[in-house]
């Protein structure tokens, strides 16, 4: 029987099905990530290994090197992740894979990996969008979370305001226009000359500064736009680091880093609760690498109380890339019945699409 016919007929199992247990890969950056997720929301294992070290010294992602470390380490990585949930290959239901947006050899380690075990298994393969796992992590978190909602989603490669309508269904209300609020933290982050990843490090250095040192401009753009732009602020940074030099004056490194840091965190949590406001719903959400930061979610967790809304953030292991936020997107494309043909391809840049 032909692949996408016997996915389907196992799809109509599912429905009696009280358990549905997805095995999830994530390999679009430098992370090499599998879980086992069970009904979109229970996470029997998430194991991720980071290649940080083997960047660092480059100052960022090499996707060369991202590639190479994805193949040497993904079929342990599954291993790893089947073993800790305890689980045979035959027990799992499915098979969901980031298949973009991301590096494109380094998704394609992940993509052919989990063609190649949907296939010999006879499961189903459902591709998902990065974005749309990292908003799922809330589900993950939250087991009483259901659309809808608004979610702030920033990470290295993304600033996404998206309202969540329903399971599946997606209204982007704004974007970045330039970097990503993650990438604008790297680049700062290498002005000052500190070691990447950037966010963590501008974080843990912003502890000693003071937030109001230095007035960096907070870009809003034209009046009622959702959209933000940070290459603005990232430009005001490189000349106020390049003035003092010039002028022999000593550069205070946690104030830029404080001073930076909370102009990023106004305008985040200005426009998200905004965004909140014009969709008319009671709960802001955030997802992404950028989640992890602490001044961001006190900062957004305070303005959504006073405005009576409330809010919802991750574990900080499920803002960062991880496969468990997968296997969750992954669940509920699957009980839609949005399987991914066994041509399914790793795509660099691809928008978020509803189903
Ligand atoms: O979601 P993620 O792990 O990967 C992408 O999808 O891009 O996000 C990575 C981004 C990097 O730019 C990193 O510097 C940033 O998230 N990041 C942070 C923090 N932790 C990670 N930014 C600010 N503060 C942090 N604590
Ligand atoms: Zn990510």
């Amino acid at each position: 029987m032909r692949y996408m016919q016997k996915s389907r007929l196992k799809l109509e199992k599912f429905k009696q099905k009280q358990a549905v247990r997805i095995l999830a890969v994530e390999t679009s950056c430098d992370e090499t990530s599998c879980a086992v997720v069970e009904n979109g929301r229970i996470v029997l294992s998430n194991i991720i290994s980071s290649q940080v070290d083997f960047h660092r010294k480059f100052g960022g992602v090499v996707p060369e090197i991202a590639s190479r470390k994805h193949i040497e380490l993904i079929d342990h990585v599954v291993d790893d992740a089947l073993e800790q949930a305890g689980m045979a290959p035959d027990g799992l239901d499915a098979v969901a894979v980031t298949s973009g947006p991301g590096l494109v050899g380094a998704l394609l380690v992940g993509v052919s990996h989990a063609k190649a075990m949907a296939f010999a298994l006879g499961i189903p393969l459902v591709g998902v969008h990065h974005i749309e796992g990292h908003i799922c992590a809330n589900f993950i978190q939250y087991e009483e979370l259901v659309p809808p909602f608004l979610c702030l989603v920033v990470s290295g490669g993304h600033s996404h305001l998206v309202h969540v309508l329903d399971y599946g269904k997606y209204c982007i209300m704004g974007r970045t226009r330039d970097d990503a609020a993650g990438e604008a933290f790297d680049k700062v982050a290498r002005t000052l000359g500190l070691g990447y990843p950037g966010g963590p490090n501008i974080e843990k250095l912003a502890e000693k500064g003071d937030p109001h040192a230095i007035e960096f401009p907070r870009t809003y753009l034209e009046k009622g736009s959702l959209d933000f732009s940070f290459s603005g602020l990232k430009t005001a940074v490189l000349n106020y680091m390049n003035s003092c030099s010039q002028r022999g004056e000593q550069v205070n490194r946690a104030d830029v880093a404080a001073s930076f840091q909370q102009a990023v965190v106004d305008v985040l949590v200005d426009k998200t609760v905004w965004a909140a406001q014009k969709a008319g719903v009671r709960i802001i959400a955030l997802a992404g690498g950028v989640a992890s930061n602490s001044r961001l979610r006190e900062a957004l967790s305070s303005r959504v109380r006073e405005a009576g809304m409330e809010f919802r953030c991750p574990s900080r292991i499920l803002c960062t890339d991880n496969a468990a936020m997968i296997g969750s997107a992954g669940y509920y494309r699957l009980i839609k019945g949005k399987i991914s043909p066994l041509t399914l391809n790793a795509v660099a840049s691809m928008e978020m699409d509803s189903y």
